[in-house]
């Protein structure tokens, strides 16, 4: 099945993965899929490979051979995964003494475990008509959500407040520097989000917006400051590294390198990270950089992601000075897709939910917990020199705070479309102002 995704306007390609979830679910939503999500913590395949081969990640272009990678890109030939890992981190293991002081500045209040408080005197904390770089695709409001409770939620950590946002604040912290988001559409909406709660104190002829791009910029003359947006949905170089045409069929992957995006992202002086999503659509091709004939390897969505996690690691590791760089990483974004997982016996998604889920520890099919794992290992191993934004468990409340259908995709939903919420809704990416604002509240907490 050849198939490309070829369009004019800016798009979201989870949305039309989970479209064809739904609407082609029994035969799209394959076993293998299924084994990935209820794989246990012990089922990792690669590991029994007998051969542990280490390949050094991020070497400079001379030594790399394998070509370039862009949507047009083929393999040769596909074979089963060689068992090759990714070597990283010699000497960025973490010493006893940080682990101590990163116990100890977690021990203080943990602000991601707490709870959802109405709260509409402070929230939301723009107007989504008054944000000018408002995506279509977020502004839930304009689309014709007609509850707008979804704006009205402060997050109340236990044990302590989070710190009050304040635009000017965050634009003296941001001055001579640059803010750099990359990763995917999730990502894209926190960026969105953050130029929305930054951009109403400047005035229109201190700030400025580049069209849309791999790499897209919001500055502000005034604190000679930016925030920028770069597309890097699965971190290490892959086909898909097109911010508008992107190819969902194949995905094929440089496992071992970061270095197409790392050309942008090294000049920020803080860079937050994201990946996730493109990781659950099925198995990967790796093509190592060193094949000069592009023969790849295929590997679960799962093992593909902790290679590319190494190899983003062994950037982290050797390149980030924390004096000079502060790294983030923001943790899954929960989908919401089958509302008896918070409403037993329902059939619906998220579509119409109004109010947040009050039971604590709730915890959606949607956050892979192996997934999470793999994570909490690797982002351990580099210590103090990265922050966790933890976003996963407050978003997982929050499946009220979705587009479903009041969005614009590429056209609008055609009246057939939206009489049928449970093909057409969005339960992945999140309605502005809303969720991401506050995961933008809790990277201004750690600024
Ligand atoms: C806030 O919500 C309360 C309770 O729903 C309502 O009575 C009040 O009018 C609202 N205030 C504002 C400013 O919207
Ligand atoms: C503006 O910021 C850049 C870094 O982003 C810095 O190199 C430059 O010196 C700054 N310009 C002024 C006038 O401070
Ligand atoms: C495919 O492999 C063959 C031999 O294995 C090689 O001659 C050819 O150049 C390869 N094609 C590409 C596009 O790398
Ligand atoms: C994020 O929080 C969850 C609990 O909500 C925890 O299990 C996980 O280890 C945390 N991950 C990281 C990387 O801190």
């Amino acid at each position: 099945m050849q198939h490309r995704w070829n369009r004019k306007k800016t798009q979201f390609p989870l949305v039309v993965v989970v479209l064809l979830v739904f609407m082609v679910s029994s035969i799209l939503y394959n076993e293998s899929n299924i084994r990935l999500i209820h794989e246990g913590p012990d089922h990792r395949p690669r590991r029994e490979a007998t051969r542990f081969t280490y390949v050094r990640p991020n070497l400079p272009a001379r030594t790399a051979r394998a070509p370039v990678l862009d949507r047009f890109s083929k393999c040769n030939s596909t074979r089963e995964y060689s068992g090759k890992s990714i070597w990283w981190g010699n000497g960025a293991r973490e010493t006893d003494a940080a682990k101590r002081s990163r116990v100890d500045l977690e021990e203080k209040c943990d602000v991601f475990s707490g709870k959802w408080a109405f709260d509409n005197t402070s929230y939301p904390l723009y107007e989504e008509s008054s944000c000018p770089y408002m995506s279509d695709q977020l502004a839930c409001h304009k689309h014709g959500r007609p509850d707008l409770n979804y704006q009205y939620w402060r997050w109340q950590p236990h044990g302590c407040n989070l710190k009050r946002w304040s635009a000017t604040e965050m634009w003296e912290k941001l001055r001579n520097k640059r803010l750099m988001f990359i990763g995917d559409s999730l990502n894209r909406g926190q960026w969105i989000s953050m130029v929305c709660l930054l951009q109403s104190v400047l005035s229109k002829d201190q700030r400025s917006m580049s069209p849309n791009a791999h790499l897209t910029i919001f500055r502000s003359e005034e604190y000679n400051a930016t925030v920028e947006f770069l597309w890097a949905p699965l971190l290490v170089d892959s086909n898909s590294d097109d911010p508008v045409n992107h190819r969902l069929d194949e995905r094929i992957i440089h496992p071992d390198s970061v270095l197409k995006h790392a050309a942008k992202w090294k000049h920020a002086d803080i860079l937050i990270f994201n990946t996730y999503l493109w990781w659950r659509q099925g198995p990967v091709k790796l093509l190592w950089t060193a094949d000069e004939n592009s023969d790849c390897e295929e590997l679960d969505g799962l093992g593909a992601m902790e290679l590319a996690m190494q190899s983003w690691a062994e950037w982290v590791s050797s390149k980030v000075d924390p004096l000079k760089k502060k790294v983030f990483f923001v943790t899954m974004s929960p989908t919401h897709l089958w509302s008896r997982e918070w409403k037993p016996n329902s059939e619906g998604n998220c579509y119409s939910e109004k109010l947040p889920i009050d039971q604590e520890g709730y915890w959606g099919s949607g956050s892979d917990l192996p997934t999470m794992r793999m994570v909490d290992n690797i982002l351990g191993q580099l210590g103090p020199k990265v922050y966790v934004l933890n976003i996963t468990q407050l978003s997982e409340y929050r499946q009220d705070g979705h587009p479903s259908i009041y969005r614009k995709f590429w056209e609008k939903l055609s009246p057939a479309q939206l009489s049928n919420p449970s093909s057409y809704s969005d339960c992945i990416h999140w309605c502005l102002p809303g969720v991401p604002d506050v995961w933008n509240q809790l990277l201004f907490h750690f600024l």
